[in-house]
C-alpha cells in the first residue's frame, strides 16, 4: 500500500482540526511516540495529535483517508507485540486526552469511560462503589482502557472472571472514513445481528478508533486469601493446574512462576524473597468472595491438590504488605526480565492441560537452538509467556536462528491446540508467524473485514497480517 507524506498544507489542516497546541512536530515528542514496550523497536511518526473529542478524530480520520496518510492510535504505550508503532510514518494518534469516567451506574452495574483512562484508575473508581472491574494486566498502572480494548485484554484473574471480552458491553467508535457509531447496545446480551462489538475487541487500533467504551462490573468480593506454592519442577507445578479445576475449585488466579524468573525480580525490585535452593517452579494461588468459611474450605481442597503433585512448601499471605509483595514480584517479573537481558518475549496460550506438555516442549527447544527461557504466566488459563534470554547465543544465531525456533514453539502450541497470543496480540511482531496457526482462508476473511471497515487500509497499517 502506498501512502502519502504529511504536506505542510495537510499539517496546517490538521492543526485546525486538533487545535494547535495538540499536534507535536518537535523531536522530543516523535521519539516518545516512536516506541512502545516492545524490546527496543522505534518507528518515528510525522506528527503526534492528542484530540480530546470524537468529532476531531472524526474528522481527521476523513481527512486522512482522502490523501492516504496512515494512522496509528496509541493507548498508554505498554504494548508488547509493537501494535501502536507507526511503521509507515503519518500521524500517531494518541488517545492519552480521552481521561474522563463519564459514569459509574451503580443500578445497572455498569460504567461509560473515555478509552484514555488508566485501568487502575477505573479499577479504583469503581472499587469506591464495592463494585469489582477485574480486568486487570499487570500494566494496569500505565495502561489505559483503550488499548485493552484493542488487544483483548486478560491478567490474572481472567481464571475466574474471564477477559475483557466478558466486559465491554458498548463501544463508541470512528470508522477510518470518518463515521462515529455505536457497536451494539449496553445490554447484557446481543442477538441482534452480527456483533461489531466483539469485533473490536483484539483489533488493534486496525478497524476504528474507540472514543467511548461501556463495561460491566460486579460486585466488588470482600476477602481474599494469596498462598504460594512450590514445586521441585516446573512439570509438576504445571501438571497440578488441571488438576486443581478438575477437582472443583475455581481460585480467582492462578499464576505460575519460574525460578529464574523469581530470581530476578528479586535482584530489579528489592523484594524480600527467600529462596530456597531446591524450588524450581511456584504457584500463586488465590481465591476471593465474601465467605472466609467457604474461601477457606477452598483452601483446603486445593492443598490437597497440591500434595498429589509434589508441593514441597505452601505460604499463606498473613498480612495485606505480604500479600502486596508476592503480587508485586508476579506483576514486575516482565520488565525484570526486560532489564537482565537481552529477551524476546512470547505470549503462548493452549487448552491447560497441555501445559506441562508445553513447558516441556519449550525447554526441549530450546537446548537445541542455545537459548534459555524464563516462563510465567496465568497458569490457570493455559496462558504462558516466555521470555527467550539470549545467554549464550551467539549475536549471530539470535539474528538468523532464534527464529527457527520462535516457529517451533508456535509449531507445538498450535500441535496442543493452542495459539500464539492470549492477551498481548500479534500486532508487528507476530504477524509472520500467523499462518502457523491460520489458513489462507482465515487470513482473507479477516483482510477482507479490514478491507470493509478501513477501504483505503490507512488506519494502523502493517500489523496482524
Ligand atoms: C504479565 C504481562 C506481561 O502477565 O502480560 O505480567
Ligand atoms: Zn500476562
Amino acid at each position: 500500500m502506498a501512502f502519502n507524506k504529511i504536506t505542510n498544507d495537510l499539517l496546517d489542516q490538521i492543526k485546525t482540526i486538533i487545535g494547535v497546541s495538540n499536534v507535536f512536530t518537535d523531536e522530543e515528542s516523535l521519539n516518545t511516540y516512536s516506541h512502545d514496550e516492545t524490546e527496543d523497536l522505534r518507528y518515528y511518526p510525522e506528527i503526534v495529535v492528542k484530540p480530546t473529542d470524537a468529532n476531531s478524530v472524526s474528522a481527521l480520520l476523513k481527512l486522512c483517508n482522502e490523501h492516504h496518510v496512515p494512522v496509528t492510535p496509541r493507548g498508554g504505550g505498554t504494548g508488547l507485540s509493537g501494535a501502536a508503532l507507526p511503521i509507515h510514518g503519518g500521524v500517531l494518534l494518541s488517545m492519552e486526552k480521552f481521561k474522563a469516567i463519564i459514569e459509574i451506574d451503580t443500578e445497572n452495574l455498569q460504567a461509560t469511560v473515555e478509552p484514555g483512562v488508566i485501568t487502575e484508575d477505573f479499577i479504583n473508581a469503581v472499587g469506591e462503589h464495592g463494585l469489582l472491574y477485574p480486568v486487570d494486566p499487570s500494566s494496569k498502572g500505565s495502561c489505559f482502557i483503550g488499548g485493552n480494548v484493542a488487544h483483548g485484554s486478560g491478567g490474572p484473574r481472567v481464571v475466574k472472571y474471564g477477559t475483557i471480552r466478558e466486559y465491554i458491553l458498548n463501544l463508541e467508535v470512528v470508522l477510518p472514513t470518518g463515521e462515529i457509531i455505536w457497536t451494539g447496545a449496553n445490554t447484557l446480551k446481543y442477538a441482534s445481528g452480527y456483533n461489531l462489538t466483539q469485533m473490536m475487541i483484539g483489533s488493534e487500533g486496525t478497524l476504528a478508533v474507540v472514543t467511548k467504551i461501556v463495561t460491566k462490573l460486579v460486585p466488588k468480593p470482600q476477602q481474599s486469601v494469596l498462598m504460594l506454592a512450590s514445586f521441585g519442577e516446573n512439570e509438576k507445578a504445571c501438571a497440578a493446574v488441571s488438576a486443581i479445576f478438575r477437582a472443583g475449585i475455581i481460585p480467582s488466579a492462578l499464576e505460575f512462576m519460574e525460578r529464574k524468573g523469581v530470581e530476578w525480580v528479586i535482584k530489579f525490585d528489592d523484594i524480600k524473597f527467600e529462596l530456597k535452593d531446591d524450588v524450581n517452579a511456584f504457584l500463586l494461588i488465590e481465591f476471593d468472595g465474601d465467605d472466609m468459611d467457604s474461601i477457606f474450605k477452598d483452601c483446603e481442597k486445593v492443598n490437597l491438590v497440591l500434595e498429589q503433585f509434589e508441593c514441597s512448601d505452601v505460604l499463606f499471605a498473613d498480612t495485606a504488605q505480604q500479600k502486596e509483595d508476592l503480587w508485586r514480584m508476579r506483576r514486575t517479573m516482565a520488565e525484570s526480565v526486560k532489564s537482565n537481558s537481552v529477551y524476546k518475549e512470547e505470549d503462548t496460550v493452549v487448552p491447560r492441560a497441555a501445559l506441562p506438555r508445553l513447558i516441556n516442549g519449550i525447554k526441549e527447544i530450546g537446548s537445541r537452538y542455545g537459548f534459555e527461557s524464563v516462563c510465567y504466566g496465568h497458569a490457570g488459563d493455559g496462558n504462558l509467556h516466555i521470555n527467550i534470554i539470549k545467554a549464550g547465543m551467539s549475536d549471530e544465531d539470535w539474528k538468523n536462528k532464534l527464529k527457527d525456533g520462535i516457529v517451533e514453539i508456535f509449531e507445538l502450541t498450535s500441535a496442543l491446540g493452542g495459539t500464539i497470543s492470549g492477551e498481548h496480540g500479534i500486532g508487528l511482531v507476530q504477524k509472520e508467524f500467523m499462518p502457523i496457526k491460520y489458513s489462507e482462508v482465515n487470513l482473507n476473511l479477516m483482510r477482507g473485514i479490514k478491507s470493509v471497515f478501513d477501504p483505503n487500509g490507512i488506519l494502523n497499517p502493517g500489523k496482524i497480517f
